[in-house]
């Protein structure tokens, strides 16, 4: 597909997902088939990832949440972690101009405090420059897992409640939901993971519950636009019910 056509294609797409969530899988079995490293694979990932942040940009995508380390993947081999530690902490740096220029919220969630200090400095610096921005909101899943997170809003309200900030009885969805890493953003719409797992991997379960989810054998560093196009025009004719049933089967009832 031509660069024009492609952006046809992106201006006739009704009903973009507000908030999009990519589990960027298969970079190590991206690199060791081609003869490489693993690093290799993260490296070439993270030019993806800038790749899909630019698109998200141009189609005024409003959230875009990306997986980039899991609260499990700390039980890697130390070597591939600091590889990704040091990768993150680079394409920070590299990155953070494009942000800029582009308008884009920068936030990251998951545990900070066992990142590298270099890293969370890092981070904490990104966030406050970009805190005003207006643009996407991109967010950067580090160290983060959906149960972890669970635990620790359960803990929250608990602590709310014994210093009587909030009654047992108002906990409902919502409230619940404030107390997560995501409150700031709009709900989960649309959930992508390339390599092929069909699993979610401790990745927004909680937000996951109506968002639709879309599994690609495609490995993350083959990941292109116009598969991302497809996938968005397949997400804007799904027909969302949310338990309900089907409206014009409710009229002719009727
Ligand atoms: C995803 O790629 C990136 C991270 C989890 C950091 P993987 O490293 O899991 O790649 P595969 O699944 O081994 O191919
Ligand atoms: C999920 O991928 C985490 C990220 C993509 C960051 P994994 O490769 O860690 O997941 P599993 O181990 O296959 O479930
Ligand atoms: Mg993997």
């Amino acid at each position: 597909m031509t660069q024009i056509e492609s952006e046809k294609n992106l201006s006739t797409i009704q009903n973009l997902p507000k908030h999009l969530g990519i589990i960027m899988d298969g970079n190590g079995r991206w690199a060791m088939l081609r003869g490489k490293r693993r690093i290799f694979g993260h490296e070439t990932g993270v030019l993806k990832a800038r790749e899909l942040v630019e698109t998200c940009v141009r189609l005024r995508i409003e959230a875009l949440t990306l997986y980039a380390f899991s609260a499990e993947n700390w039980s890697r081999p130390a070597k591939e972690v600091n590889g990704l530690m040091k990768l993150f902490e680079k394409t920070i740096e590299k990155y953070t101009g494009l942000l800029i220029d582009n308008r884009v919220r920068f936030k990251q969630v998951g545990k900070r405090t066992l990142l590298p200090k270099i890293l969370q400095r890092k981070l904490e610096q990104m966030e406050a420059i970009t805190s005003q921005n207006e643009g996407l909101k991109l967010t950067l899943a580090i160290g983060y897992g959906a149960q972890q997170d669970i635990i620790g809003a359960v803990k929250h309200i608990i602590d709310d409640i014994n210093q009587g900030k909030i009654e047992k009885d108002a906990i409902d969805e919502s409230l619940f939901s404030n107390y997560l890493s995501f409150n700031h953003l709009p709900k989960l719409d649309l959930v992508i993971r390339t390599s092929g797992e069909t699993r979610l991997s401790n990745f927004m379960l909680w937000e996951a519950a109506y968002s639709e989810i879309h599994f690609t054998e495609t490995l993350w560093p083959n990941f292109e636009e116009q598969e991302f196009i497809e996938i968005l025009e397949n997400y804007s004719k799904s027909e969302r019910r949310y338990g309900s049933i089907k409206k014009e089967v409710e009229l002719k009832k009727a």
